[in-house]
């Protein structure tokens, strides 16, 4: 059984505002990009690491990255990316595993891969997830701001990546119609199909930088550690 990660970083970070896209960005001094292919390599539990740039950046990247490391052009929305990755896993066995992991989630431990790679195995599930507790009450609302519901929050969980499914669900779940637009992740895709997809346990150092927030928290992470 192969276990390949998929990395989407062929975004043009918008809401983080810099000069370059955001998995190109520096984090003390290194690029999210690197710092992500590094975390994966390290966990020791990915055979194959396929990584999803903007075009133009493919040969960029192919220079910064281990020469293992195979480096395609994503697309224009993240699902195009993933997309994109899925296409070149050609020669794969349908049992093999694949992640997807965000770029710009470049400070995920280690033991969330394990857990993520052991639970994705266990063939009673359709996929793993990483997850963690909310905090924050979470409250449903329309479009004038109306509260129209409180879900309880012991039932809920923040998700975060890598998300690990068998290559042959993936494959499925990516082939669906008309969910381009409405799903926000890669197990959403799978859920529609009516697979039984599992959390289990997430990390805070897991976030995604998304703001410059983010930026200066996972800066001052890595200064602290
Ligand atoms: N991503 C991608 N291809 C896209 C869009 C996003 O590969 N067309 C990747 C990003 O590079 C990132 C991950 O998907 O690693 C999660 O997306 P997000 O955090 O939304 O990053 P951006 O789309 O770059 O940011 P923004 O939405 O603020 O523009
Ligand atoms: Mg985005």
């Amino acid at each position: 059984m192969t276990v390949t990660a998929l990395i989407p970083a062929a975004g043009r970070g918008v809401r983080l505002g810099a000069d370059e896209p955001k998995a190109f960005v520096d984090v003390c001094g290194r690029p999210m990009l690197t710092r992500a292919v590094s975390g994966v390599l390290a966990s020791g539990v990915v055979d194959r690491v396929v990584v999803m740039v903007p075009a133009d950046l493919v040969d960029a990247t192919a220079a910064l990255v281990p020469e293992s490391v195979r480096v395609i052009a994503g697309g224009a929305e993240r699902i195009d990316s993933v997309r994109a990755g899925l296409q070149t896993l050609t020669d794969g066995d349908p049992d093999d595993i694949v992640l997807v992991h965000d770029a710009a989630r470049c400070l995920t431990p280690a033991a969330v891969f394990e857990r993520v790679v052991a639970a994705a195995g266990d063939r009673y599930w359709a996929g793993a997830i990483p997850g963690i507790p909310v905090a924050d009450t979470i409250k449903t609302v329309n479009a004038a701001g109306g509260v129209t519901g409180t879900p309880q929050r012991s039932g809920l969980r923040a998700i975060q990546t890598p998300q690990g499914f068998r290559l042959d669900v993936l494959r499925r779940a990516y082939a669906q119609n008309g969910l381009d637009d409405v799903a926000t992740d890669d197990a959403g895709l799978v859920e529609a199909m009516g697979g039984a997809v599992r959390v289990v346990a997430g990390d805070p150092l897991a976030f995604k930088i998304t703001t410059e927030w983010d930026l200066r928290t996972a800066e001052r992470v890595l200064v602290a550690e």
